[in-house]
């Protein structure tokens, strides 16, 4: 229930007007957001690879509607990606990018078209590029996007989203060699035409996605923060003889960092999610909507200003 509502929040242009101005919302988004500038992630990935973290930089920002809009963010990730190399920060770090930010939903040519340029700046940087998953409208011109990618480049990882009922045969498309692949639950509002709705479904989806990740040939990704899920994954490492660096721990940028430091600790490679700039309130909203203490979060600090 809670679910929802934040879920249809977070495409509500009202609401985001609302939560945006309030400056309360400030002290929220840094718990969740490395900051607005290149220099605040930066910064955070500094933290982050001197604690032994890799990590992945999503510029935020979503549904671009014009053509300018697209244009700049490549030239945020341009830009980043250069100043990651220049600081030494790559190859622990990579770059998340949402499609939908690069025009997807406007051109998806143009989309496709800025994505190649992000993907060779990241191999000049001498790193890689995920393309994030977004509502289940855009999975197949993602999909298409990332093989016509991966010709050129083809470290570019895929999101999955264990929640659509037709990722488990995506896992097996792309559980080929060199192909890396992000398992997540997924984080969208979705019909149950195309996606299981109970967090069971979504759990057992989930496992069943991992099987076939962690017994195939390409470099799986587990992005989840769920003990019971982190644990078959370990489990699934070595029942299918995957060394360390033959599979990766995600988690997002302030959610769990005991078990990031945890993880690594016991020799796994953990990549943190950092998200920066000020287009954070859809990724704020859906951060809320998994999970009921990060709304007493957001309540605790309305309540105390
Ligand atoms: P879930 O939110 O169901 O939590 C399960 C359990 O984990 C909880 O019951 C609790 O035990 C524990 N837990 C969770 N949060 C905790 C906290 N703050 N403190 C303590 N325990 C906690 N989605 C998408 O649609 N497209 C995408 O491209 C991505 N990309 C992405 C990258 C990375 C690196 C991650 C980690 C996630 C994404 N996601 C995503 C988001 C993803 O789909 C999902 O919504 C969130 O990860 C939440 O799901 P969990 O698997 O963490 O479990």
């Amino acid at each position: 229930m809670l679910r929802s509502v934040f879920l249809a929040a977070a495409g509500s242009s009202r609401m985001e007007r609302l939560i945006s101005s309030a400056p309360v919302s400030k002290g929220v988004v840094r718990r969740f957001v490395a900051g607005a500038g290149v220099d605040d992630a930066l910064r955070a990935s500094r933290e982050l690879a001197d604690d032994g973290l890799a990590i992945s930089l999503d510029y935020l920002g979503e549904d671009t509607l014009t053509a300018e809009q697209a244009t700049a963010t490549r030239d945020q990730y341009l830009t980043l990606l250069g100043r990651l190399s220049g600081a030494g920060l790559t190859p622990a770090a990579e770059v998340s990018v949402k499609l939908s930010a690069l025009g997807q939903k406007v051109d998806d040519r143009m989309a496709f078209g800025y994505a190649q340029e992000i993907c060779a700046a990241a191999a000049a940087a001498g790193t890689t590029v995920t393309l994030d998953a977004e509502d289940h409208t855009t999975t197949d011109s993602t999909l298409e996007i990332l093989a016509e990618l991966r010709k050129d480049h083809p470290g570019t990882g895929a999101v999955l989203q264990a929640y659509l009922r037709r990722t488990e045969g995506d896992c097996r498309e792309l559980a080929t060699t060199g192909s890396r692949v992000r398992l997540c639950k997924g984080a969208y509002a979705e019909p149950e035409s195309v996606a299981y709705q109970s967090a069971l479904d979504v759990d057992k989806a989930y496992v069943r996605c991992l099987n076939i990740l962690m017994s195939g040939d390409g470099y799986p990704m587990i992005a989840t923060h769920d003990p019971r899920l982190i644990a078959i994954a370990e489990d699934r490492a070595r029942w299918f003889d995957r060394s360390a660096d033959e599979f990766e721990f995600q988690m997002l940028y302030g959610v769990r960092p005991e078990e990031q430091a945890r993880l690594a600790a016991a020799g796994h490679t953990v990549r943190v999610y950092v998200p920066y700039g000020d287009q954070w309130y859809g990724y704020l909203m859906r951060r809320l909507a998994e999970r009921p203490a990060n709304v007493a979060f957001f309540g605790r600090a309305l309540t105390s200003k």
